[in-house]
């Protein structure tokens, strides 16, 4: 919390993101599963969504670091940790983030993968702030991607229509100005959730055979109305713990930055936090859902586009499997427009 904070404080000092070329319609969808665009766009909000035709999650990652170099000048040989959150990592091991070191040649840093779903860059971005708060760290770049057409059934319309594939980042270093920076971050998990949104094939559970294929375990299955009804409460909970006692009110908040999971849910949030719809970014018509893609990428355009300046307080939600979910109240200080 803000005035009991002695320690250092992190500031996310760079953005950048990437998401692919090719288009996935509601349009396109309806050719191949049994939905069409007016559903999909008044149960979630999404139009289209981006698919990565060729690669990994390591070459999206590798091309948003690259929009956060060519926007703010980093250089990369002065990373001292990359901290991935993704669930489609390029293979089980090693971590992507020890791919993308080699791959953006970060010959300084360490690095290490974090499994916490949509949730997930909300967990690497606490963990990050840690190691720049501790004093540990001074340069640590924080990844949320996600190459969901890897793990998506496109013949399961209860999930083909949900997901998209992306790539953000941010950089955390100290923080210049006291009163700017990562102020406050509260998680959960419940592993209760594992139930209704998983991907059970190919982990020591369910090692990858020619039956967990058959029985199409290496697929995600989601129960989407209990998902739903948790992700509401959980998200809008949390956010207004992290509000409460930061002493925030609707009114002082310049931005809610939520999860991009489905349109109600935001909106839901938002009513409940007593926040304007003008003051919530959403681009979930643009991109579906990318699981740890979404925050990083909505902070992203938003500091392209200038609406997210300096001075701003600004609340990111997140909620996804596990459950995990979680809020973070960030100051902003990086300038819009860059
Ligand atoms: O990011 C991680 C966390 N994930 C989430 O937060 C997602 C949470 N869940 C959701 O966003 C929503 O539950 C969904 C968008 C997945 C589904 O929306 P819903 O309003 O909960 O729909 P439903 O599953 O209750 O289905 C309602 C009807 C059903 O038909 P009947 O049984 O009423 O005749 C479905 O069979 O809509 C049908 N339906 C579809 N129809 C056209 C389900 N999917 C589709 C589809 N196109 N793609």
């Amino acid at each position: 919390m803000a005035d009991t904070h002695t320690l250092r404080r992190a500031e996310i000092t760079a953005v950048g993101h990437y998401v692919p070329e090719k288009v996935l319609t509601n349009h396109d969808l309806e050719k191949m599963v049994d939905t069409n665009d007016e559903w999909i766009r008044s149960r979630t909000g999404i139009s289209e969504r981006r698919i990565q035709e060729h690669g990994a999650s390591s070459d999206m990652a590798v091309m948003a670091i690259r929009n956060l170099v060519d926007r703010f000048g980093v250089d990369l040989k002065s990373i001292d940790l990359i901290i991935v959150a993704t669930v489609t990592p390029d293979m089980f091991f090693p971590a992507t983030a020890c791919i993308i070191q080699e791959k953006i040649g970060a010959k300084q840093a360490w690095g290490f993968d974090i499994l916490a779903a949509c949730s997930g860059f909300l967990y690497a971005l606490t963990t990050g702030a840690k190691f720049i708060e501790s004093g540990a760290h001074s340069k640590v770049l924080v990844v949320g991607v996600d190459k969901m057409s890897s793990i998506v059934d496109y013949k399961d319309r209860n999930t083909c229509i949900l997901f998209g594939d992306a790539a953000g980042v941010v950089l955390l270093e100290p923080s210049t100005d006291k009163g700017y920076g990562l102020i406050d971050q509260r998680l959960y998990c419940d592993g209760a959730g594992a139930d209704f949104l998983y991907m059970k094939g190919g982990g020591s559970l369910n090692p990858s055979s020619h039956e967990t294929v058959d029985k199409k375990m290496h697929y995600i299955f989601q129960d989407g109305k209990n998902v739903f009804k948790l992700a509401v409460k959980g998200m809008a909970d949390v956010a207004a713990e992290v509000m409460n006692r930061n002493n925030l009110t609707g009114a002082d908040i310049a931005w809610l930055v939520p999860h991009q999971a489905n349109l109600r849910i935001i909106d839901a949030t938002a009513e409940r936090m007593g926040i304007d719809r003008s003051k919530v970014m959403i681009n979930i018509d643009k991109y579906g859902n990318t699981t740890a893609a979404t925050i990083p990428l909505c902070l992203s355009e938003w500091v392209r586009d200038g609406r997210l300046t300096r001075g701003h307080n600004i609340v990111l939600a997140a909620f996804g499997a596990g459950y995990t979910w979680g809020a973070a109240y960030v100051k902003w200080s990086i300038p819009g427009s860059a």
